[in-house]
């Protein structure tokens, strides 16, 4: 099976930017630059972004996504939010296991499992981050430890779930920081991810799967990532927050 079997899907996450105001405008300027696209386009946004986003983007191409879920459906975990909250509010995507979340906030692989879990259980497609720090490329154990995070974090996924499954591979080094893998890079990890696919699924399985590169794509580097076999899209940061370039990415995926 070839690349054109896939979705290409380019995915901003914004992080903890915009207010809602602040969603609204940049989903208004964002919907014209980005309605011919040949590709799937989804916005991560933070919570209290949600609705205003499911509004700006109804009747266009853009799917709306969270950030994180919780693993339970409800109950005494303040601060968090259920993935079946998220469906209610129109949700379609979520963001699982992002490094910040992994670093900052205590997410383990295991925890990244559960809520990977229950995304898929709730009707939602999760993007399920894995990557390497700095000092692991340097080690020389980034394709296992890559494909050991993916698999902890499918324990559970049936195969009939996968297309309710994207990875994105994000170097942690790449993240914000202007440093990006170099196409072969991200194209040797991604290919591990399918390989892994295919020992946990079956290859043919593998193939269908959406698998992104994140970390420091931009307008002026999309192309050149976006050209390798394995790397099918995109979970973009700084530049999904600037309509312009986001457009110049998604019209990458689009080719
Ligand atoms: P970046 O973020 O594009 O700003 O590096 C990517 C991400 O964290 O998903």
């Amino acid at each position: 099976m070839k690349k054109s079997v896939r979705k290409a899907v380019i995915a901003g996450n914004w992080k903890m930017n915009k207010t809602p105001a602040e969603t609204t405008a940049l989903i208004n300027e964002m919907k014209p630059l980005v309605a011919d696209a040949d590709c799937d386009v989804v916005l991560c946004v933070p919570y209290i972004d949600i609705a205003a986003a499911v509004e700006a983007a109804k009747g266009s191409n853009i799917k709306i996504g969270a950030e994180n879920c919780h693993w339970e459906k409800s109950g005494a975990y303040t601060g968090e939010i259920s993935a079946d909250m998220l469906v209610a509010a129109g949700v379609d995507y979520v963001i699982t296991g992002h490094s910040e979340r992994r670093t900052y906030f205590g997410d383990t692989d295991v925890t990244v499992n559960k809520r990977t879990v229950a995304a898929v259980e709730a009707g939602l497609t999760a993007i399920v981050c894995v990557g390497e720090y700095l000092e692991q490329r340097d080690q020389g154990v980034t394709n296992e430890l890559v494909a050991m995070q993916t698999k902890i974090a499918l324990q559970g996924i049936p195969a009939d779930k996968l297309n309710q499954i994207i990875i994105a591979y994000e170097p942690v080094w790449a993240i914000g920081t202007g440093r990006t893998a170099t196409a072969d890079q991200a194209q040797e990890v991604c290919a591990v991810i399918r390989n892994t696919l295919a020992e946990i699924y079956c290859p043919k399985c593998a193939e269908a799967v959406t698998i992104q590169y994140g970390g420091s794509m931009n307008a002026g580097n999309a192309d050149e990532l976006l050209s390798r076999v394995d790397v099918d899209g995109g979970l973009i940061g700084g530049a999904s927050l600037k309509a312009a370039d986001f457009s110049v990415i998604v019209k990458a995926a689009s080719k």
